[in-house]
């Protein structure tokens, strides 16, 4: 029986990876503008890393974990996203003396053992920022407009909802008040409701029952509650996106799957992609860097899930991919002309071309139609007479005209004189 990919994980094959390599180029050169620099984290980590990050009660860290003994009887796990990594990094390396503002990306592969579904994997791949050393409003609009810029660059339109989840002043007033709401109606609500209001009440808000829903209409609404400080922060950070005209709705019941996040939370959605519609999300995450044992360092980050963004891409008819071809494809007829062939060939690699050209003694018809298969942009063909008289023709695929050019004895000059001739 032949073996399959688990469940959950996929192949990205050759045809797909045109779009794949436009996304992440499109992102990077957003990013670059933006200042911020890449960095480079491995795929484990220790396991609790992650709990004491993401949350012990959370899904991810609840059910959806990689995690497993190696070989020494340490607990570790495949990182299921990137901030936390990213954070034990640089407090590791000490990255904050490089400048007091740090901004740094990553793109990569992540795992959670969710259930498949459509734009639901358990690898798939995220182009997660952070921008550690700032509480400037300013920066979380800075970050919010770079993620609606990437959208806007790929082609993908997405709707911004942003919100305000307090910081440890007066959050715990705000999740008492949400816990009493939840009591009195405690045997209204569906299970993991139930679950939920005692061990992380703030989740219930985004439950997907319609029935919870009804009855979270009149429940306190965290805006209501923020202190002061987040109250002005949050009033920033909505005038600053004004300013910049990114629109945005402000959402008080969006809570995130992940516990770290403080004041400005936010999320991009499409509703073309069924259930799955968050394309990317982030926060701010105050706090965090201390609580992993760094210094009292702020920030604030986003990840956006590149599988939906291909597929949403790929529901487009005028999408920014370029497929790839060849920059020429070398006929060859004969013993001779596939030696000389194959020489030129190797000499047209490493001045820079993109060169093919058939090892299998295929018919010429059979070559040309290799040719076209492979997108070239033009053909050469070498046979016997060509050899003989010094000329050979040079087919230009995409407009039809044909060229013969005159090839000099010594095959030295051969490939420069066709370098120049496809303009390349
Ligand atoms: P998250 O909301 O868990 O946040 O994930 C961010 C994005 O990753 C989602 O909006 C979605 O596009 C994609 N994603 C998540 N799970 C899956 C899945 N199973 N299959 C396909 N795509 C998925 C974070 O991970 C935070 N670390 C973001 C962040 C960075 N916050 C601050 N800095």
């Amino acid at each position: 029986m032949s073996i399959k990919a688990l469940k959950g994980f996929k192949d990205i094959l050759p045809d797909e990876v045109g779009l794949w390599q436009f996304i992440e180029n499109t992102a990077r050169d957003v990013f670059h503008r933006y200042g911020f620099e890449e960095i480079k984290v491995p795929i484990l980590e220790k396991t609790d890393l992650f709990v004491r990050t993401i949350g012990e009660s959370t899904d991810i860290v609840e059910k959806e974990m990689y995690s497993f003994e190696d070989r020494n009887g340490s607990s570790i796990t495949m990182r299921p996203e990137g901030t936390a990594s990213v954070i034990r990094s640089y407090i590791e390396h000490g990255l904050y003396v490089r400048g007091s503002v740090q901004r740094l990306f990553i793109i990569g592969p992540m795992f959670r053992h969710e259930r498949p579904q459509k734009g639901r994997l358990r690898q798939f791949h995220q182009m997660s920022v952070e921008v550690l050393g700032s509480n400037s409003p300013g920066i979380d609009t800075e970050v919010m407009a770079m993620a609606w810029q990437i959208l806007q660059e790929i082609g993908l339109h997405a709707s911004l909802e942003i919100n305000s989840l307090g910081c440890t002043a007066c959050r715990p007033s705000f999740k008492e008040a949400l816990q009493r709401f939840l009591q009195e109606r405690i045997k209204n609500l569906c299970e993991d409701c139930q679950r939920r209001s005692s061990t992380n009440p703030l989740r219930v808000l985004d439950c997907k029952s319609e029935h919870c829903q009804a009855q979270y209409v009149s429940a306190p609404s965290i805006i209501d509650s923020l202190c002061g400080a987040c109250s002005h922060h949050f009033q920033e950070v909505k005038e600053t996106l004004n300013l910049l005209k990114v629109p945005y709705a402000v959402n008080a019941k969006m809570v995130r799957g992940l516990d770290y996040y403080t004041r400005t939370t936010f999320e991009l959605l499409t509703n073309e992609l069924g259930s799955q519609g968050a394309i990317g999300a982030g926060g701010r995450y105050d706090g965090l860097v201390q609580q992993l044992g760094g210094p009292e360092v702020p920030g604030i980050g986003f990840a956006m899930g590149m599988e939906r963004l291909v597929m949403l891409l790929s529901q487009k008819k005028d999408r920014g991919e370029t497929r790839s071809g060849s920059d020429l494809f070398l006929v060859t007829l004969g013993e001779a002309a596939y030696a000389k062939g194959f020489v030129l060939l190797h000499r047209l690699r490493s001045q820079g071309l993109r060169v093919m050209m058939d090892h299998e003694g295929r018919s010429m018809k059979n070559q040309m139609k290799q040719a076209d298969k492979q997108n070239a942009g033009f053909t050469l063909i070498l046979g016997e007479n060509e050899l003989a008289n010094h000329k050979a023709p040079l087919k230009n695929m995409h407009s039809g005209e044909q060229e013969l050019i005159d090839l000099t004895p010594e095959l030295e000059n051969w490939a420069a004189l066709i370098k120049k001739k496809i303009g390349q």
